[in-house]
């Protein structure tokens, strides 16, 4: 049996996985179990699953997760306070049912504004005093950069509605719900990106300035076969770093694909490639054990081969971006990861 990933680790950074509730039992449970000491939610802790409506909660799903890394001394992440993404409807209609970002008057629009962030800073607040003593680490707002929108801000609801308030309001709530012992991160995708990283910079910059308490930048590090370098890695924590920012990773995997293309490696994975996968991955994990003053965290964005959002994106294909293959066996990856 393979020595286990986590422990390999010790004396360097958490390493998690993201799990849905129902793999806290069966074997992905024992295989969380042997190998990693962190979880995070792929989705039971998203606006759309914790919030139905207004002043509605549905904690189950969330609390089992939760549950599960107590009994097994996990610790955990939460994702995600704020995304454009899986967020119910009820957020963004005014009192008459009118979505907020069409409201065209002035005095109307600053009415929109202010309920909006008071919905967010009541949100926060529950959740936040409902998880705080059990997760220490929080996405606060998730994937708000967009170099191809105006201001390279993403031109979500929340940024139509708020501009860069929902942010402040955001990280400032969770803050005062949670107190000094959480560590509130700014998570994004394509943070290794010149652009992104760069933009995603200066508003973090712009937010501290403003006394917002933001104590890291989340990397989600969806990469793959060949993109990007893994200097290009390093180089943006290293930049979040001399802000006096911690990173984590939050969402590792690893494509046999590059972007773009829509090929399909077939039912079984070449050698070849779980060789190429093996290398890079080896590389990768090489940087960060070398750095490991820049980071706080490795999350894989699943643990198996036989479970990956990857498996339909950007179509249906055969995936494998893990260290441990449909059967739960280690790959040639998980060797080259763990053998130092
Ligand atoms: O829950 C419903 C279920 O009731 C329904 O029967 C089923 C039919 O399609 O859909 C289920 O919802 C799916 C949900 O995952 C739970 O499985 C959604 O369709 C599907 O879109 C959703 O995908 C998730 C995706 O975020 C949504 O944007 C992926 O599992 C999840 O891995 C992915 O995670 C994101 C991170 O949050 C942010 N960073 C990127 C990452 C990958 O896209």
């Amino acid at each position: 049996e393979a020595a286990p990933l986590a422990a390999a680790y010790a004396d360097y950074f958490p390493i998690g996985a993201a799990v849905e509730p129902d793999q806290t039992e069966g074997a992905t449970a024992e295989l969380l179990k042997r190998h990693v000491n962190w979880l995070v939610a792929e989705n039971a802790m998203k606006p759309d699953a914790i919030a139905p409506a207004e002043g509605t909660f549905t904690w189950e799903r969330a609390d089992r997760i939760v549950a599960f890394a107590k009994a097994n001394g996990m610790g955990l992440r939460f994702h995600t306070l704020v995304w454009h993404s899986q967020t119910p409807e009820w957020f963004f209609r005014d009192e008459a049912g009118q979505a907020m970002a069409d409201e065209t008057d002035a005095a109307g629009r600053e009415a929109n504004k202010k309920l909006l962030l008071k919905r967010l800073d009541s949100y926060i607040t529950a959740v936040v005093s409902r998880y705080k003593d059990d997760i220490s680490s929080w996405d606060v707002v998730n994937e708000v950069i967009e170099p191809n929108d105006p201001d390279g801000m993403r031109a979500s609801d929340w940024y139509k509605i708020t501009g860069t308030g929902f942010i402040e309001t955001a990280f400032r709530s969770a803050r005062k719900a949670g107190g000094p012992g959480l560590k509130l991160y700014i998570n994004d995708y394509g943070t290794e990106s010149p652009e992104k990283r760069d933009r995603l910079y200066e508003l973090v910059k712009d937010m501290l300035a403003k006394g917002v308490p933001i104590d890291g930048v989340g990397h989600q590090t969806h990469i793959n076969l060949e993109y990007p370098s893994v200097e290009s890695i390093i180089e943006s924590m290293e930049k979040f770093h001399a802000l006096g920012l911690d990173n984590q990773i939050t969402e590792l995997d690893m494509s046999l694909y590059v972007y773009n293309d829509l090929s399909d490696v077939g039912p079984v994975v070449p050698e070849d490639i779980l060789q190429r996968q093996a290398a890079r991955y080896g590389e990768l994990f090489a940087a960060l054990r070398d750095r490991k003053e820049l980071l706080s965290g490795v999350m894989f964005w699943g643990i198996a081969d036989d479970h990956t959002w990857l498996s339909t994106f950007p179509v249906e294909r055969t995936e494998a971006p893990m260290l441990f293959d449909r059967q739960h066996q280690p790959k040639p990856a998980f060797q080259t990861v763990t053998d130092f």
